[in-house]
């Protein structure tokens, strides 16, 4: 395994064609290893902190490649818990997903979930905060820059990136531990693939240089995480 270069395998939840039940079994696994290895409170914790930087009445928070909505259901709950005010929208560009998303998050009318590419999103979709978590990975070097080109369009008041660690010792342990808490194959196999097609330090502060006058905050995080925040400051009240 080479981890000098990120891998352009596919993963297999990739295939539009997974059935229902494998999907929803493996979304159970991948939401188990983000709770329990920190994934969730990461993204949580960075969002907060652009929220506490800039009060505003409420905050309109966009989930690109939102998968299930997890997400955006705890962002959401935790939110609520600190009396912010706000709206939340997912894009995944899979209806399989989006209705387990809604299934999930049936019971909050803050939430609303959209069928679209992430590159072709348009207006409508505005919002102060952009989120993206685990998603960037299935982008190929080559459609990056347009993906983020995107989050820095929608968004007015900064982007959070929670993305993994490509790692030897991380492929190592994932492939060791695994085994030993998930119960589905694709989340087995798809976690390793993950990790091969994540990013090392050097390649996310490069991206980050072609994104000028925008401030970047890349840090690593545990569990083989990184955390990439952008913060501007051109909203309006
Ligand atoms: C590994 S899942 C991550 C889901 C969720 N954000 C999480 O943290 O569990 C990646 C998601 O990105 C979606 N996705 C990938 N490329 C996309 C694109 N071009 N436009 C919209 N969604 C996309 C996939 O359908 C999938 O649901």
């Amino acid at each position: 395994m080479d981890f000098t270069v990120r891998s352009r395998v596919e993963e297999l939840m990739d295939d539009p064609n997974m059935s229902f039940g494998l999907l929803k079994n493996a979304y159970r696994d991948i939401n188990f290893c983000n709770k329990w290895l920190g994934g969730e409170s990461i993204t949580i914790q960075a969002v907060w902190k652009l929220i506490k930087n800039t009060p505003k009445k409420s905050y309109t928070i966009l989930d690109m490649g939102c998968g299930d909505g997890t997400m955006l259901w705890k962002l959401s709950n935790f939110l609520s818990k600190h009396g912010v005010f706000h709206k939340m929208m997912g894009v995944d560009q899979r209806e399989d997903v989006l209705a387990i998303a809604r299934e999930r998050c049936k019971g909050a009318p803050q939430i609303s979930f959209h069928k679209a590419d992430i590159l072709m999103l348009g207006p409508g979709f505005e919002c102060d905060i952009v989120i993206n978590t685990l998603t960037m990975h299935h982008f190929e070097e080559e459609r990056i820059g347009a993906f983020l080109q995107k989050f820095v369009e929608l968004s007015s008041l900064g982007v959070v990136i929670n993305d993994l660690e490509r790692s030897k010792v991380s492929y190592a342990l994932f492939k060791i531990f695994g085994p030993l808490f998930l119960q589905t194959h694709v989340a087995k196999y798809d976690g390793l693939v993950s990790i091969s097609k994540g990013f090392k330090k050097h390649e996310l502060l490069q991206m980050a240089k072609n994104i000028p006058s925008v401030s970047h905050d890349i840090r690593w995080k545990w569990a083989f995480r990184y955390v990439w925040v952008m913060e501007f400051n051109r909203h309006n009240n």
